[in-house]
């Protein structure tokens, strides 16, 4: 029996497919590639010494879905596969709303046809909102998203808890990520955002290489220890860790069962630039600026129930974290 990934060549996935391959499952990687290379195939090959399938293939292609249900006997599908910049998804709402919800519901009526209901959904953070005060449980109201990237992953846990409620022989497990950064230990895979980054650790990483001059701070006035925005980073290796416990919950019973991953810690930006100043030896020349749209003060988990449930807990902290993603820059100054 085979996990399928899908978006198994981006960030997150390309960590988890390493994972999955070392722990001995038998994995089938999915991506179109709008936002990875053929390149992170070949280092998840190199730094986990086993082999997987590939496809090619939408999620949106209902054909293609079928032929890779047809052609594997795949137990569990975890997807990834979406598109995931938040300025990016105000000027093009309707491609994010298509691909992202879309492509859901037509990877889920592949599952269904082929007799597949056990699937692991990357939602956020972001479905919490503006409304709710941190540590952010899995019991608080989930709404009032600010932006269409953050209303796609709202609708679709909407679209997984219908569907779940409608037969209840799925197994659906969503897992809401915190602010992943760090990179995997070898230097070979990291994130490799496309054009400037929008997110904060890539801008830093960027800034320390050489290739942006500052960093921008996006504000310095709100209620925090500091000023600056706290946000709850996490290891992408431990959040691929997280992945091996919930593709284990999904396949042992079905339910819908909605999880934090993130680690119940909250760092400024400030705070990030400190630990990575410090973990990689350069200096981060920073400038304050404005507030950015749409950003919130302060947003952490509490990840009890991950803990309590899947067993699992985050073993990185922040300083590991810099390190991670400084090694991987540094080895890759122009990505993959
Ligand atoms: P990523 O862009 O690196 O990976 C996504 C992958 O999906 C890419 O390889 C892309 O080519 C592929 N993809 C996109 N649309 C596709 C389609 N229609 N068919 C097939 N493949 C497609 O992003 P990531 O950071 O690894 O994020 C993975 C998932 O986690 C996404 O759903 C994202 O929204 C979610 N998420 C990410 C973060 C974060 O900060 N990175 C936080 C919360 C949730
Ligand atoms: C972190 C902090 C910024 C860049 C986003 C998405 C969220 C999730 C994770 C997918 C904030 C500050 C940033 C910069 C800065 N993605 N910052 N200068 O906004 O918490 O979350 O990524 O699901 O949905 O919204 O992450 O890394 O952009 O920002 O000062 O150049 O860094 O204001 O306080 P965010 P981020």
């Amino acid at each position: 029996m085979a996990i399928l990934v899908t978006g198994g060549a981006g960030y997150i996935g390309s960590h988890t497919s390493i994972e999955l391959i070392q722990s001995g499952y038998d994995v089938i990687i999915l991506d179109n590639f709008y936002n990875s290379k053929p390149e992170a195939l070949n280092r998840i090959k190199k730094i986990s010494g086993g082999d997987f399938k590939f496809y090619e293939c939408d999620i949106r292609d209902k054909a293609g879905l079928d032929k890779v249900f047809a052609e594997n006997d795949i137990e569990a599908v975890i997807h990834f596969a979406g598109l995931k910049a938040v300025g990016e998804s105000c000027r093009k709402p309707l491609e994010y709303y298509e691909n992202n919800i879309g492509g859901t519901v037509t990877l889920c009526e592949a599952m269904r046809d082929a007799g597949c209901k056990k699937i692991v959904f990357s939602s956020s953070a972001t479905v919490y909102g503006s409304n709710n005060p941190s540590p952010l449980r899995e019991d608080m109201p989930a709404g009032g998203t600010t932006n269409p990237y953050g209303t796609t992953k709202l609708y679709i846990e909407t679209v997984l808890s219908d569907l779940y409620a409608s037969d209840n022989e799925w197994s659906v497990v969503i897992l809401r990520y915190f602010n992943p950064i760090g990179a995997h230990k070898s230097g070979l895979i990291g994130e490799d955002p496309n054009g400037i980054p929008n997110n904060l650790m890539p801008y830093i990483t960027q800034v320390a290489i050489g290739k942006l001059d500052h960093l921008n701070v996006f504000g310095d006035d709100y209620p925090t220890h500091d000023g600056t925005g706290v946000r709850d980073y996490i290891h992408v290796v431990d959040l691929a860790q997280g992945h091996l416990c919930a593709v284990k919950k999904a396949c042992a019973g079905s339910g819908l069962n909605i999880y934090n991953l993130g680690t119940g810690n909250g760092y400024s930006v400030l705070d990030v630039v400190k630990a990575f100043e410090k973990a990689s030896g350069q200096q981060v020349k920073y400038v304050i600026g404005p507030r950015r749209d749409g950003d919130i003060a302060t947003c952490y988990s509490d990840p009890s129930k991950a803990k309590a449930e899947l067993g699992w807990e985050a073993m990185y902290g922040i300083e590991e974290m810099c390190a991670d993603s400084w090694n991987w820059q540094k080895n890759n100054p122009q990505g993959l």
